[in-house]
């Protein structure tokens, strides 16, 4: 068998209309996963299907907000239902800073408490809600493998994000409390930590701006944004059984940005 193999796995990528979670779901796909891909948008949830559908892959979308328990457990019920089980997850919807070229940028004392309460609802209990319901499903497929995205601000600030900060670490803090619980039971559980990669999401942020892109850049010391196909193929690595002593792990993935 090939340790790197992810032929005809059930696995779930939830943020997987765009960005990382859409390059991740492709390249899936490619190798012969069959993938259920999860998200909020419709339209471009169902595009990344299709897509994979016409180069030949396997994959169904279901539209789920990773906030809502009865969504994340229609999800991983209709992951089974498909695909006869379920062997991996790529936990990987988030929210984005509050600040932003649109609403503006807002030390922590400026920021509304809503915007924080809605970042640690999609990005700390959307991942625990992901984790609940996919660690049964997994448990009674034999075991299988998790990969829950935080972030380099996981591990370090930058200005004018606390709500994400908070949120980014506190998936580390739940990716090492699952990874302790079940890694006797065939489970393995680890974060990646991307540095700032070109997606929609880092266009909100910048609005675009030329500018804000250059600043960010410079904060990576291998001098230029990532590619989400970079953090997929190492989230995708992380899924398969070559990884088989990695859990807990918190996986930085960033150009060297937390090395400085
Ligand atoms: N882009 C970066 O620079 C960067 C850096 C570090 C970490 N990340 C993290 O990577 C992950 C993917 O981000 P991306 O850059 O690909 O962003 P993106 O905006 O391209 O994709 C995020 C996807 O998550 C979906 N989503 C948002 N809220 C959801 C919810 N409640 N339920 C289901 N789906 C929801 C969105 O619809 C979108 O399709 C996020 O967790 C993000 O925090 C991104």
């Amino acid at each position: 068998m090939n340790m790197n193999d992810l032929n005809e796995r059930s696995i779930i990528v939830t943020g997987g209309a765009s960005g990382i979670g859409a390059e991740a779901a492709r390249r899936a796909a490619a190798r012969g996963a069959r993938v259920t891909v999860a998200d909020l948008s419709v339209e471009a949830g169902q595009a990344v299907v299709a897509a994979i559908r016409a180069d030949g892959g396997e994959a169904q979308f279901v539209r789920t907000d990773i906030s809502v328990e009865d969504d994340v457990r229609r999800l991983v019920e209709e992951a089974v239902a498909a695909y006869g089980g379920l062997d991996g997850a790529f936990n990987n919807a988030g929210l984005p800073p509050f600040s932003s070229a649109r609403n503006g940028m807002h030390p922590l004392a400026g920021l509304p408490a809503e915007a924080v309460t809605r970042s640690l609802q999609v990005n700390v209990l959307g991942c625990f809600l992901c984790l609940k319901y996919e660690i049964p499903a997994m448990l009674a497929s034999g075991g299988g493998a998790i990969v829950n995205t935080s972030s380099a601000n996981g591990l370090v600030a930058i200005p004018f994000s606390a709500d994400y900060i908070a949120a980014k670490h506190a998936v580390i803090g739940l990716t090492k409390a699952a990874a302790t619980d079940y890694a006797t039971q065939g489970i393995r559980v680890n974060a990646i930590l991307p540095g700032i990669i070109r997606t929609p999401m880092m266009l909100t942020a910048t609005g675009g701006d030329a500018e804000a892109v250059d600043s960010f850049r410079k904060a990576m010391p291998i001098d230029r944004l990532g590619e989400p196909g970079e953090i997929a193929e190492v989230a995708l690595y992380l899924l398969t059984d070559s990884a088989s002593l990695m859990t807990g792990a918190s996986v930085s993935v960033d150009g060297g940005q937390t090395a400085v």
